[in-house]
């Protein structure tokens, strides 16, 4: 399956002017969803709204940029490794998103729309999941050999 940027460019545009709403919703939805994950954000929540949101933001500004997009989320996905998380959230944060996007695109979102996120989250999860996998295997590698 694969994501059609002009879908996801168009309909992130249409959710965008909703600013700060759609982060909270975001988060009180995957929150209410999966309580479990709560205690892994210990950050100020409005902090790291503007953070995932920024994130996503310059992912979707460079998905005609192959290279870029992997770069970032790779990156992105080392770093999560000392956020706690782990390869098994991804659904549940990629369910929260899709929820969050359909509800502020209203009408907007159509299931062409919505196949196009699904395939892009296919993409984020696989990209962060094996860079957190790799990052936690040299972690555990330098810690057995210092
Ligand atoms: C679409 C996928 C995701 C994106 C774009 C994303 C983005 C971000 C960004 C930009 C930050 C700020 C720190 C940094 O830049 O390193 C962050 C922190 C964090 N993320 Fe994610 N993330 C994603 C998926 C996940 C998943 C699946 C989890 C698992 C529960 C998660 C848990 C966290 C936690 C716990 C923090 C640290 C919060 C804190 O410092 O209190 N993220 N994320």
């Amino acid at each position: 399956m694969t994501f059609n940027p002009t879908l996801i460019a168009s309909s992130f545009a249409v959710v965008e002017p909703h600013g700060t709403k759609i982060t909270k919703y975001f988060y009180e939805h995957l929150f209410d969803t999966n309580p479990g994950v709560r205690s892994l954000f210990a950050r100020h929540m409005e902090e790291q709204e503007d953070r995932l949101w920024n994130a996503l933001g310059g992912l979707v500004a460079n998905l005609e940029d192959t290279e870029t997009v992997v770069r970032i989320l790779r990156n992105l996905g080392a770093r999560h490794v000392a956020y706690g998380a782990l390869p098994e959230h991804f659904p549940a944060v990629g369910a929260s998103l899709l929820a969050t996007l359909g509800h502020f695109a209203g009408e907007a979102w159509t299931p062409e729309i919505e196949e196009s996120w699904t395939a892009l989250y296919g993409v984020i999860t696989a990209t962060m999941s094996e860079a957190m996998t790799e990052a936690a295997a040299g972690t555990a590698q330098s810690a057995h050999s210092g």
